[in-house]
């Protein structure tokens, strides 16, 4: 596709004010090409620090997840409107462990994401099957699902770069392979031409996110329809995630 190269470093519920600093450290370090998109998603507590000491010339912020409406009463929530008044450009929703141990359905991502964007958040959304449903082949049956849902209720997709992510791959060290990866963003690029029109699905990033690694990273990104990554436990480590924002195809 002719869309610009993305990558996303989800930290997840990692850090300390220590390894936080050091991290940033790292990253400061390193060399990112022009025309590609790093965003980086600190725990809530810690976007403060990065937002103050990270190069954002480099690196843009992301939430990890927002609340589904505006501000009120809504205890331990954060809300989409206040991660824009705070500055954070980005939100990353509809994650699978939200999905799984959080019970967001595929109705609830769709509501929070149509809410981001309406707040002026960018949005990364993240779908993808589980090995059960792999094995059962209902892969793209699965996939129509959470798509369908994003369809309803996202009007404006220029904002939204779209995360598959394969859930037997994250946090498992098994990577899927290039071949299994583009067999997947080359079908969700046509979903999106056929429901959203072919200008939409070409500028639309689709990002592959599952134990990617600075060894893997490089044949992955060569594929066609695979425009960046959504990294979680090489995100964690300052050379390797610049590494893999380096890859680009
Ligand atoms: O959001 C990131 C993904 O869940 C991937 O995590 O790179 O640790 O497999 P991982």
């Amino acid at each position: 596709s002719s869309a610009k190269f993305f990558v996303g470093g989800n930290w997840k519920c990692n850090g300390s004010v220590a390894n936080v600093a050091k991290l940033v450290d790292e990253l400061n370090a390193g060399t990112i090409p022009r025309g590609v998109d790093v965003v980086v998603a600190p725990p809530f507590i810690y976007i403060d620090y990065v937002m103050q000491h990270l190069d954002r010339d480099k690196y843009q912020l992301s939430a990890q997840n927002a609340w589904i409406g505006g501000n009120g009463a809504f205890t331990g929530e954060v809300s989409a409107e206040q991660l824009t008044d705070f500055g954070v450009p980005w939100v990353i929703l509809g994650h699978s462990e939200r999905r799984s141990l959080f019970g967001e359905s595929n109705e609830v991502v769709a509501k929070k994401t149509s809410h981001a964007l309406a707040a002026g958040l960018g949005v990364i959304a993240c779908i993808g099957e589980t090995l059960e449903q792999r094995n059962s082949g209902s892969v793209f049956k699965v996939l129509d699902a959470q798509m369908d849902a994003l369809v309803d209720e996202v009007k404006d997709w220029t904002k939204v770069v779209l995360a598959y992510e394969p859930v037997w791959a994250i946090g498992t060290g098994v990577v899927a392979s290039p071949e299994q990866a583009q067999e997947v963003h080359a079908y969700l690029r046509q979903y999106c031409a056929k429901k959203l029109g072919a200008a939409v699905a070409d500028k639309l990033r689709i990002i592959y996110g599952g134990s990617v690694s600075d060894t893997n990273c490089k044949d992955l990104s060569k594929q066609e329809d695979i425009d960046g990554f959504l990294v979680g436990g090489a995100s964690l480590k300052g050379a390797a995630f610049v590494t893999i924002c380096n890859a680009a195809g």
